[in-house]
Formats: structure tokens, C-alpha cells, sequence
């Protein structure tokens, strides 16, 4: 492919490990790929797509980064850390339930507050119109003289679902070495909540040669929706990135079956499962994506929609900061008397 340039952000390659209780549980063998190790405060599945966002970004001599997503995106959190490490303003357009501030500083918000973004709040319904809204922002900041640079929801655009492509070469890599060599991956299963990860992930798998199942799981909205989002993805990373003769993408499975009662919304059960994990590996899922595409998969597993006995990848794309502004809910669903 003829990718653009990136910055160093992210700890690479994240490592990758066996979950071997829940594996004996489940009757296969479950490996889990560390993006939640990107970093620390800077962690997660952004800091890959942000490598390429912010290095076009500095090409074209920007100097305040714009960007939205929910008000505990872990998107705009990583997008505000990063902008501050480049020495760079940032401004997040944040959805809340009543378009106004949150009451108190909590999770990801409470690190865009420390950090010092510039925050904007707008309701679900602005929500829609979020990129036109962005882009009279950025001509507000051109108009005062300042070059802004705006990172569509989740930097999942083409340019920055290469983060992913990148991810699966890295994976090959890994599999081709010891510890790992000898390992076949069977299905490769992440959460999904703009597409990126999953697009990057599709191209990357064929780049890479990594001969697997992909599920996708959708952590809102439903599968023909988030189909034809990848969809586009992959068709602008193929128009602006292939080269000729290239293997396009490999394909994938959109699942909306487990998203459960809306986006960021959790039910005692999948709260539980985050619980139920971190006891029995050590490992903390959050509630609002990896905790929901586990529990999926785990579930799918055990309607035997996955074979026994074959690899499964688990992509942990990160959230922790989620668990924090949950507490309540996770007391009430997860503490032993
Ligand atoms: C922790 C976490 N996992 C998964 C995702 C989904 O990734 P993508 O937006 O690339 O679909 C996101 C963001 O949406 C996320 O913050």
C-alpha cells in the first residue's frame, strides 16, 4: 500500500496472551491482542489511528485539532492527550444527554477537563449534524487565524483506519516467531463503534495474509448500518492507498445481536461478565465496548456458533476509563456480600 506517514505514539507491538481459565471454561483456545496496552492514560485503539491523523495534521502545519465523539469518548480523551504531547490546542465537540456539561468530572471527561480542551457540549440531536458542526468550528479558529484540523468521530476515515492495517502486519508478524510461531488464528473478534478498527483490520488481514474469521461487534446502531460504514471505509483506504493488483480486503461478519439496551447503556448481566472476567484473569473489560464484544463472543461460543477447540483472537481495544463514571451501576450488579 502507499501509506502516508505516521508519528511514534503508540508502545508497539502490544503484546499478545493466552486467557487460559476462560479458555478451559469455554472449550477453545483464547488469546487476547493488548491494544488496551497502547499506552497508559494514552491507551487503546485510537492511539494506532491517531499516528496517521495527527502526522497529516502537523504535514499541513495545523496547530488546534478538532473532534468529537459521546462525552466518554475514549476517542476525544485520546485525541486531547495527544494534541497536548505535539504541543498542539485541542477542541471537543462532546454528546450529552441534554446538550449541557456533565454535573461532575468523571472518566475520560475528567482527564479532557485536566488536560484543558476546549469542550463544547451538543445534544443526540446535534449529533447528527456533527461534521457540518465541526467544520464551522474549524472556520471559526481559521477566521481568528489559527489552522485547525478536524478528526472525524473515532478518526475513522480512511486515513486513520491504516492504524489497523498496520495492526494485522504487526499480528503476522507476531505469529511468525516465537512464542507464537506455529499458532493458527481461526476467527479474530474486536468491538466496533465507528467502523475503522474493523475496516483497517478487513484490508490489513489481506495485506498480511492472516487467513481467518472476523467478527465485528457493533456496540450500537445494527449490522447493515455498520456494513455499509466499513464498507466505505475500505472502499476510500482501496481508491486512496492500493496499489495496483492488490488483495483488496478480507471479509468480515457484522454482529449487532449483542450491543444489549442502547450505546453506553449496560445491563446487570454484561456488567457481571466485566466482573466475572477481571476475577478470573486479571483483565478489565469496559462497559461500553470490549465488555459488550466479549460477552458476544463468549455467547456465541456457547450457542456453538464457534467450533470447539479453534483459536480465537480477541482484539482488546481498551476503555478502562469507561468503568469509572459505571461505578454505581457496577456495585450494585458485581459486589459479593
Ligand atoms: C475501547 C474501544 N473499543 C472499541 C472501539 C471501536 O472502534 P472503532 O471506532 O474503530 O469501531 C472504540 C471506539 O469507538 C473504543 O473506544
Amino acid at each position: 500500500m502507499k501509506k502516508p506517514g505516521k508519528l511514534t505514539l503508540a508502545n508497539l507491538p502490544t503484546p499478545l496472551q493466552r486467557l487460559p481459565r476462560l479458555s478451559a471454561q469455554l472449550g477453545v483456545n483464547l488469546l487476547l491482542k493488548r491494544d488496551d496496552l497502547t499506552g497508559a492514560a494514552l491507551s487503546g485503539n485510537k492511539v494506532r489511528k491517531l499516528e496517521y491523523s495527527f502526522a497529516e495534521a502537523e504535514r499541513q502545519g495545523a496547530n488546534v485539532i478538532l473532534t468529537t465523539g459521546g462525552v466518554q469518548s475514549n476517542h476525544c480523551r485520546a485525541t486531547a492527550i495527544v494534541a497536548r504531547q505535539r504541543g498542539l490546542e485541542v477542541g471537543l465537540l462532546l454528546r450529552t444527554a441534554d446538550g449541557k456539561a456533565p454535573g461532575s468530572l468523571d472518566g475520560n471527561y475528567l482527564l479532557n477537563a485536566l488536560i484543558g480542551a476546549d469542550l463544547r457540549h451538543i445534544t443526540p440531536a446535534q449529533y447528527g449534524d456533527r461534521n457540518a458542526l465541526l467544520e464551522a468550528w474549524a472556520r471559526e479558529h481559521s477566521e481568528a487565524g489559527r489552522r485547525p484540523y478536524v478528526i472525524p468521530e473515532g478518526a475513522s476515515n480512511a486515513l486513520g483506519s491504516l492504524g489497523y492495517v498496520d495492526m494485522a502486519l504487526e499480528l503476522a508478524a507476531q505469529l511468525g516467531e516465537a512464542p507464537w510461531a506455529g499458532e493458527h488464528i481461526d476467527l479474530i473478534a474486536h468491538a466496533c463503534g465507528s467502523g475503522g478498527t474493523a475496516a483497517g483490520l478487513a484490508v490489513g488481514r489481506a495485506q498480511a495474509q492472516l487467513d481467518c474469521a472476523h467478527h465485528v461487534y457493533v456496540v450500537c446502531d445494527d449490522a447493515p448500518t455498520f456494513q455499509a460504514r466499513i464498507d466505505g471505509i475500505i472502499a476510500e483506504m482501496v481508491e486512496r492507498f492500493a496499489e495496483d493488483g492488490e488483495p483488496l480486503h478480507a471479509p468480515f461478519e457484522v454482529i449487532d445481536e449483542y450491543k444489549g439496551i442502547g450505546y453506553a447503556l449496560s445491563t446487570p448481566e454484561e456488567l457481571s461478565f466485566i466482573a466475572e472476567i477481571a476475577r478470573l484473569e486479571g483483565i478489565f473489560l469496559d462497559p461500553v465496548y470490549t465488555g459488550k464484544a466479549l460477552f458476544g463472543l463468549v455467547k456465541d461460543v456457547q450457542a456453538g456458533r464457534i467450533e470447539q477447540g479453534s483459536t480465537v483472537l480477541f482484539v482488546h481495544t481498551g476503555g478502562i476509563f469507561g468503568l469509572f463514571p459505571a461505578r454505581d451501576l457496577l456495585a450494585a450488579a458485581t459486589i459479593r456480600p
